[in-house]
């Protein structure tokens, strides 16, 4: 008996993580988009959209959702159809993955109505198409922690190789989300063609100082390397007042603090039982006082497994 209706879960995802451009990201509990795919006899994918649609492209053969299920069908299932529900429970252009976390969603429910699913690493080569039309750009720093969960170290390559590290949970994320919109594709289009040995020596330094951090749960060298000498001052511009809340975090006794993937959402790193709400109250005030915006708050553990199956019909 094969599934014929399923619903999964996709986590937010913080990619970058301070110094690791397009190679470190992880997984938080929420926020999150839902997809129900239910098999249909007529081949080819349809799509419908359950609450806000801010954001989205009118066309649902533009939606990330669509196209990657599409993917997967024409390749390993031709004569299969199926109908896809989604709840965008993901604010468009937050810089916390939402592009993913569709894809994601979309790429594990499709593979559970299959005959013969795949393991999960073997759908992010699907999941990354999504992150190529949303942003021009295959990156899997945020689709790679949304499938598998934890933290993923991309290397690039293709298919690219991914490798989830064995992380501590010995640290508390803060995601502080403006509503403002920054465009993955935009905020990729400002980077630098060529940067300098020197701030080159400086960041890869510090991606293996994280790395070695959060798996072994070093606070102290968390802290001195959750430093982006790249790509963050270059960003920095699209996000009102982020100095003034990065302050306002490290202050109040954050780790580190930086861009969330390409922006607008700051990412807080905490030790598990920090001060936690402290700088999450510091973020929102900052945002508040110093840029007159409002911002989503969420507080997350590291989320491990990823995207998760939380229903399913057979037939
Ligand atoms: N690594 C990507 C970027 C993540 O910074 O452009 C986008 O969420």
């Amino acid at each position: 008996m094969t599934r014929s209706r399923v619903t999964v879960f996709a986590p937010a995802t913080i990619a970058n993580v301070g110094p690791g451009f397009d190679a470190l990201g992880l997984a938080i509990d929420r926020p999150g988009d839902k997809i129900t795919a239910t098999r249909t006899d007529k081949p080819g994918v349809t799509l419908q959209i359950r609450g806000s649609r801010a954001g989205l492209p009118k066309s649902p053969k533009d939606n990330v959702a669509v196209h990657v299920a599409q993917l997967m069908l024409s390749e390993l299932a031709p004569k299969l159809g199926v109908k896809l529900e989604l709840t965008k429970g993901m604010p468009v252009g937050s810089g916390l993955g939402s592009s993913a976390a569709s894809s994601v969603a979309a790429v594990v429910a499709v593979n559970a109505l299959l005959p013969r699913p795949l393991p999960r690493i073997d759908l992010l080569r699907f999941a990354v198409e999504g992150e190529r039309k949303a942003s021009g750009a295959p990156h899997a720093d945020n689709v790679a922690p949304g499938l598998l969960g934890g933290v993923c170290l991309t290397r690039g390559g293709d298919p690219a190789e991914v490798v989830k590290l064995a992380a501590k949970d010995a640290f508390v994320w803060v995601v502080a989300h403006p509503h403002v919109v920054v465009k993955t594709a935009t905020a990729r289009k400002m980077l630098p063609r060529n940067v300098p040995l020197s701030l080159a020596a400086r960041q890869w330094a510090n991606v293996a100082g994280l790395v070695v951090g959060l798996v072994s749960g070093n606070a102290t060298l968390v802290a001195h390397s959750c430093e982006d000498a790249i790509v963050e001052p270059v960003r920095a511009p699209l996000i009102p007042c982020f100095y003034g809340v990065k302050e306002a975090a490290l202050a109040a006794g954050a780790l580190g603090c930086s861009i969330a993937g390409s922006g607008p959402s700051m990412f807080a790193i905490v030790k598990l039982g920090g001060p936690v709400q402290r700088v999450a109250r510091a973020m929102r005030e900052a945002f508040r006082g110093e840029a007159r915006l409002r911002c989503d708050i969420y507080v997350s553990r590291l989320n491990r497994d990823g995207a998760r199956i939380s229903g399913a019909a057979r037939s």
